[in-house]
């Protein structure tokens, strides 16, 4: 099967505003991208998340919603299949369900952006979409990131502006790791939130404006407290019903997990003051999560792939994908929730025959379905009262080779696990989440993609995220007791097509 993505043929800007260079290089990347498309091998494309046409992709920029559809920019490197000068490239749907490809947004094209137009956000005001991003240069080793914007009035051609970069140095709070601007509007004011750091300690600087122009630092909104990270990567500050959330992407730990404080926000004193912390996703191929602007619902993506891993795509000439579209929600307790988008119901094409609840005895194992091709939604709620099994497995193995990965929960740790270590390729490994409180029963939603999973538990109270790349697509998945019963009331699997 191929990607059916649509095509518009849109032409590079003809708008007289556009510096001739920007307009050039667009085109030439455009036209890079229609010559490489053939090139791309079909071995571990997604069937239904959203990457690049070629070559790389990885954080997800400038979520917007803008006149009917949402935007989704992305970093691009549309020459090869490996990071390089980062352009924005761009897609936008109507339903997360069908994506349409259109021309690159913004590529590197002025001396304050020559080295990459590195991450950013979007916002609307009045019928102008305005991009922010960062500036990136480095001169003879020494590191450059000022802030930038662009705008446009249809939502397909940029115009950087004239008086580009509108911030142009760190603050004293701050370091020459100065990027990825998050803006959105509370009351009559814009805001801005950057990643930096200073001393070893991860930080995200705040700034106020009045019209998108004049940036005026406030100060050091959030920080580290010590064990971290260094830096503070795609921060992304919003009110999550009556309380706020930060996002922050974590540099100089050794898992770099999303992190996410709920806590409480003074515009006033320009200060986050966290009660709760927490990892967005345990999986090890999620980051530089990002929410959309200009919609009532706190919906996510996050670059479904990460700095440290092995991409075996890039054999096939592409690398890199986005998760799909997730919804924040807090409960009482000030724990983030990520459940999936319901319009990717849309995705389901054919249910597949299953029981409905299942009874596997201790020591058994059973196939919940016959072999499938792996594009599968799979739902169950284990009742973990009439379950004696403190451990129970349900394991996808695909049918041609000898690989599987294996979802877990140990009852006795209140721990879900993902156990990609015998997937041939990619990064193998094993990723635990704490499931707490354990409740009475564990709903589990598993996505899985050709070569991505994605396992949403407890209401998404615990979610795990991982690109794998079997050397088969056709899967069983097979589920086992160890040393007692274990008890599914409810079971249901579909395939999923675009
Ligand atoms: C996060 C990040 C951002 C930066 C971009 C560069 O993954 O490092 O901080 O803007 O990627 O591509």
């Amino acid at each position: 099967m191929t990607m059916t993505y649509k095509n518009s043929n849109q032409q590079a800007p003809l708008d007289a505003q556009c510096a001739p260079s920007h307009r050039l290089l667009l085109q030439r990347a455009d036209a890079g991208i229609r010559q490489a498309q053939p090139a791309v091998a079909d071995t571990h494309r997604l069937h239904y998340h959203l990457m690049p046409q070629v070559n790389w992709m990885n954080d997800p920029n400038g979520l917007v919603y803008y006149r009917g559809y949402y935007h989704v920019f992305y970093q691009h490197h549309p020459y090869s299949p490996d990071w390089g000068p980062m352009h924005w490239g761009h897609a936008r749907t109507k339903d997360f369900i069908e994506w349409e490809h259109l021309p690159i947004a913004l590529a590197p094209s002025e001396d304050y952006d020559l080295d990459g137009c590195f991450s950013g956000s979007a916002v609307v005001e009045g019928d102008l979409l305005h991009l922010f991003y960062t500036g990136h240069r480095v001169i003879d080793g020494q590191l450059t990131q000022v802030q930038c914007r662009a705008t446009s009035s249809d939502g397909i051609h940029f115009i950087k502006d004239k008086r580009n970069p509108l911030i142009t140095s760190f603050p004293s709070d701050g370091s020459p790791d100065f990027r990825d601007p998050k803006v959105w509007q509370h009351q009559e004011s814009w805001f801005m939130v950057l990643g930096s750091g200073k001393n070893g300690r991860g930080n995200v600087l705040l700034y106020k404006s009045k019209d998108l122009t004049q940036w005026d630092y406030v100060g050091v909104l959030a920080q580290s407290d010590g064990t971290q990270g260094t830096i503070w990567e795609c921060p992304d500050l919003f009110l999550l019903g009556a309380r706020h959330v930060l996002l922050v992407s974590p540099m100089g730990v050794e898992n770099r997990r999303v992190m996410y404080f709920e806590g409480d926000m003074d515009y006033e004193a320009g200060k986050f003051s966290p009660q709760h912390v927490g990892t967005l996703d345990y999986g090890p191929d999620f980051y530089a999560a990002q929410t959309f602007s200009g919609t009532k619902r706190r919906l996510m993506l996050a670059w479904m792939d990460a700095w440290e891993c092995h991409i075996p795509s890039k054999k096939d000439n592409w690398a890199g994908a986005l998760t799909l579209p997730r919804e924040l929600l807090l409960d009482e307790s000030g724990k983030l929730k990520t459940q999936p988008l319901p319009e990717l119901k849309g995705l389901r094409r054919r249910g597949v025959p299953a029981p409905t609840s299942v009874l596997v005895e201790k020591d058994q194992s059973l196939a919940l379905t016959n072999p499938q091709a792996a594009c599968l939604e799979m739902n169950l709620v284990v009742s973990l009262t009439s379950t004696t099994a403190s451990h129970f497995t349900l394991c996808f193995s695909y049918a041609e080779s000898s690989e599987q990965i294996v979802v877990g929960y140990n009852k006795v740790t209140g721990e879900l696990y993902l156990d990609t270590s015998e997937v041939h390729a990619g990064q193998p490994g094993l990723y635990n989440a704490p499931i707490y409180p354990q409740g009475q029963s564990l709903d589990l939603r598993i996505f899985l993609d050709r070569s991505s999973i994605e396992v949403f538990a407890h209401e998404g109270a615990a979610t795990i995220t991982a690109r794998i790349y079997p050397r088969s697509h056709t899967t069983v998945p097979i589920l086992s007791a160890l040393d007692g019963q274990i008890e599914v009331t409810s079971l249901a699997c579909w395939n999923l097509a675009k």
